[in-house]
C-alpha cells in the first residue's frame, strides 16, 4: 500500500500557505482594478470539451489528461487548463447575451496534467488566469498583457521578459500550414512517428515536438509572420503600438507556437530571466482564441486570456530572493499563571476573538515560564497574565512584548485599546 503523496503533487504546509495567500490577494486586487470578476468552474468536465477545445493533436490532450469513467459510464477529465471550462460556462449560461460586454473573468484553480515532474512542472499545479470574451479590439490584448505585467510588478518579480507572436487569422494560418507541409514533407522520414502523423493533421505541432526539437528543419521552417495577411498584420501592428505606448518592453518570437490549438492572432509568454531558474522558465502563457465559443455552440465571439503557474511564481520569487510578507501576527497571548485561572483564560481568549482580536492561549498545561516562551515563539504583540490577584480585582496585566511596557487594566479597556491598535494598523 502506498500512503505517500502521488508523484507530481505537493502538500502546502501551514508555514508556506501565507505565501499563497499573498499571491492570491495580490492577483485578486489587480484583477479587480482591471474590472475582472471571479469565476469558479468544476474540477472535472466531459472529456470531449478538452478534445475539441484544446485540440486532440496537442500533447495535453493526447498524452497528459487524467481521464476516467464515472459510474454512469461517462468519460470525464480533470481539467488540464482553464480556458475551455470558462468558455463552456460562457456559452452554457449565455453570458454573450448580457448587456455589458466584454465579459471579463478571472480564476485561480488547480489544473492536472500527466507530465514528467521536475522543478516547476507538476501533475497537479495551480493557475491564476483571466479570460476576456466579446471584444476583438487590440487594446484588450494589451490590457490582458498589462494586467499580467502589473501583477508581476506588484509581487516584486522584475527579472522577466515578455515575448509575443501572431498566429494570424484563419486565412493566414492556412497559408502557413501549406508552407509547413511543403517544407517538412520531403524529409518527414527523419522525424518521429508522431510528427509523421502531425504533418497532415496539424503541422504547426511539429515545431514544438519534444523529440525532434534539434532537427535543423525546425529552425529553418517558414515563419508565420511571413504569411500574415493585411488584416492580421494591421492587428499585430496595433498590439505592438499599444504595448509601446504603455512602455511595456517586448520581444517578438515567430517560432513561439504555444501548446494548445485554439490560438489565433496574438500569443504571448512571460518568462523568468533569473539566472539558475532551471528549464521551466515560462511563468505565464496566453493569447487570442476566436473559434472557441463557436466550437462550443455559441455565437461567433472573440476571446483572449492567459494562465500563470503559481508554483513557478513561487520558485521565481525564491530564486530572486524576494521575501513575502509573513502571516498576520498574534495580538494577545493569554497566560494562566495558575490552574484556577484556566477558566478565565478560556473565556477571555474567546471574548477577544469575538471582538476581532487575534488571541491564543496554552493548551498543554505549561508552567508560567514555558507559556511566556511560547508567547515569544508565536511573536505575540501583547501578553496578559492571569494570577490570583488579577482574578480577584478583575484588572489584568497587559504587557507590550517589544517595549516591555506593562500596566493593570480592566477587560473592557483591553478590548478597546487593542481594537484601536488594530484599526490603526
Ligand atoms: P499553458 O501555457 O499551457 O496555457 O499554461 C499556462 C502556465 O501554466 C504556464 O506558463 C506555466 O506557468 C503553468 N503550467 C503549465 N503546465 C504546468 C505544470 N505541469 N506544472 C506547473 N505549472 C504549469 C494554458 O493553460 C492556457 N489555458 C492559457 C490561456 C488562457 N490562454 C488563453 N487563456
Amino acid at each position: 500500500m502506498d500512503l505517500q503523496l502521488p508523484r507530481g503533487t505537493r502538500d502546502i504546509l501551514p508555514e508556506e500557505v501565507s505565501k499563497w495567500h499573498f499571491l492570491e490577494n495580490e492577483f485578486k486586487k489587480v484583477c479587480e482594478n482591471y474590472q475582472y470578476e471571479e469565476i469558479r468552474t468544476p474540477i472535472f468536465e466531459h472529456t470531449e470539451l478538452f478534445e475539441r477545445g484544446v485540440g486532440d493533436s496537442t500533447d495535453i490532450v493526447s498524452k497528459e489528461m487524467y481521464t476516467f469513467q464515472d459510474k454512469g459510464g461517462r468519460s470525464l477529465t480533470l481539467r488540464p487548463e482553464g480556458t475551455a471550462s470558462v468558455v463552456r460556462a460562457f456559452v452554457e449560461h449565455k453570458l454573450y447575451g448580457e448587456v455589458s460586454q466584454p465579459i471579463k473573468m478571472y480564476y485561480n484553480e488547480p489544473m492536472f496534467r500527466y507530465e514528467r515532474p521536475q522543478g516547476g512542472r507538476q501533475r497537479q499545479f495551480t493557475q491564476m488566469g483571466i479570460e476576456a470574451l466579446g471584444s476583438d479590439d487590440p487594446s484588450i490584448d494589451v490590457e490582458v498583457i498589462s494586467l499580467a505585467m502589473a501583477f508581476f510588478r506588484k509581487i516584486g518579480l522584475t527579472n522577466i521578459k515578455l515575448v509575443i507572436n501572431s498566429l494570424g487569422d484563419k486565412e493566414s494560418r492556412l497559408k502557413h500550414r501549406e508552407a509547413l507541409v511543403a517544407h517538412f514533407e520531403p524529409h518527414i522520414d527523419e522525424f518521429c512517428a508522431e510528427c509523421q502523423v502531425r504533418l497532415h493533421k496539424n503541422p504547426l505541432r511539429i515545431l514544438d515536438c519534444k523529440k525532434d526539437h534539434e532537427n535543423p528543419l525546425i529552425k529553418s521552417a517558414p515563419s508565420i509572420l511571413d504569411f500574415l495577411n493585411e488584416e492580421s498584420i494591421a492587428y499585430f501592428e496595433n498590439v505592438k503600438n499599444y504595448l509601446t505606448a504603455l512602455e511595456i518592453p517586448f520581444e517578438i518570437d515567430p517560432t513561439m507556437v504555444r501548446g494548445l490549438d485554439y490560438y489565433n492572432h496574438t500569443t504571448f509568454e512571460i518568462m523568468s530571466v533569473e539566472e539558475g531558474f532551471g528549464a521551466k522558465t515560462t511563468l505565464c502563457g496566453g493569447g487570442r482564441y476566436h473559434g472557441l465559443v463557436r466550437e462550443f455552440g455559441g455565437p461567433d465571439t472573440p476571446g483572449i486570456g492567459f494562465g500563470i503557474g503559481v508554483e513557478r511564481i513561487l520558485l521565481a520569487l525564491e530564486k530572486a530572493d524576494i521575501k513575502i510578507p509573513a502571516k498576520k501576527p498574534l495580538e494577545v497571548y493569554v497566560i494562566a499563571a495558575q490552574p484556577e485561572a484556566e477558566l478565565k483564560a478560556v473565556t477571555l481568549v474567546n471574548k477577544l476573538r469575538q471582538n476581532g482580536i487575534s488571541a491564543e492561549k496554552d493548551y498543554l498545561k505549561r508552567k508560567l515560564k514555558a507559556q511566556l516562551k511560547d508567547a515569544n515563539r508565536k511573536k505575540a504583540n501583547y501578553t496578559i497574565i492571569l494570577g490570583e490577584e488579577e482574578l480577584q480585582t478583575g484588572n489584568y496585566q497587559l504587557k507590550h512584548m517589544e517595549s516591555g511596557e506593562q500596566g493593570a487594566v480592566s477587560e473592557q479597556t483591553i478590548i478597546e485599546k487593542l481594537t484601536i491598535a488594530k484599526e490603526e494598523k
